[in-house]
């Protein structure tokens, strides 16, 4: 089993696909990654499930690699203790986690910003571009630039799940100039195709780092690192010339707006 435990899970699916569906059941969906090559003992411990779970998964793996052999399962080496848990971030970590709930509010917006959706009037075009402001101005520059310039730097970049991440905002990037595109030519259905499906990347982005990476980050952090990475966050802030309030103002706006279309 040892052996498997350093093997990339994408080269284990492969000659075992039924553990893709053991491990989906326990929320953890590898089929799907584009990069895949995480080790098998990486994914147990960056996922940091509960430990009997953990047993009780690594168990039914073994048992489709081995069916005839009755597997000691090895404990994989952690840095955590088994209590259960609410996710508790350090202050850097709750910084970033804040402003997701920002971006998860104008993200639950995009199905009002479709059914209100007017390209044909400057007003109307105007509403959409001071969304697609939010994504690039706050998602992106303000939140997105943070994680790359500043956080991912303190790991390896070369980390699947680190690349993942990348791709998921290059990915987000695309579809914002789809969608720019699409209002250029005043075509409703690509807006609606590429808003949708930024909606569908962010919503899945935000779960990955929130339940994920940042609560295995914090673990592999020390107190120092911590501590620096505040005041790096902090600076960019500062650097970046404005503050998050007229973002905050704007989302506020909006649902303001589409609560009183509603009664
Ligand atoms: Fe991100
Ligand atoms: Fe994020």
């Amino acid at each position: 089993m040892e052996a498997y435990l350093n093997k990339g899970i994408k080269e284990v699916i492969d000659e075992f696909p039924e553990v893709e569906k053991i491990l989906d059941e326990y929320g953890i969906g590898c089929g799907p990654c584009s990069v895949g090559t995480c080790l098998l003992k990486d994914i147990v411990e960056i996922h940091d499930l509960p430990l009997d779970k953990e047993q009780e998964m690594m168990t039914r793996v073994a048992t489709i690699i081995y069916p005839d052999k009755i597997i000691e399962f090895p404990q994989i080496q952690r840095k955590t203790d088994d209590k259960p848990k609410k996710i508790k971030y350090s202050p850097p970590m709750k910084k970033l986690v804040e402003e997701h709930l920002l971006i998860k509010r104008w993200v639950a917006l995009i199905p009002e910003v479709l059914n209100n959706l007017d390209v044909d009037s400057e007003e109307g075009r105007q509403r959409l571009l001071d969304g697609v402001d939010f994504i690039r101005s706050y998602a992106d520059k303000y939140h997105h630039a943070k994680e790359e310039e500043v956080l991912f730097k303190y790991f390896d970049e070369d980390l699947d799940i680190l690349k993942v991440m990348h791709e998921d905002h290059e990915r987000g990037r695309s579809h914002v100039r789809a969608i720019l595109e699409a209002l250029e030519r005043r075509d409703k259905a690509a807006i609606a195709e590429h808003l949708n499906a930024y909606r569908e990347l962010l919503t899945e982005h935000i779960k990955k780092e929130d339940e994920i990476l940042y609560p295995w980050m914090d673990r592999n952090l020390s107190d120092a690192q911590i501590g620096k990475l505040f005041s790096e966050f902090t600076k960019a802030d500062e650097e970046m010339g404005y503050s998050s309030d007229k973002y905050e103002v704007f989302i506020h706006n909006l649902e303001k707006n589409f609560l009183q279309k509603e009664k």
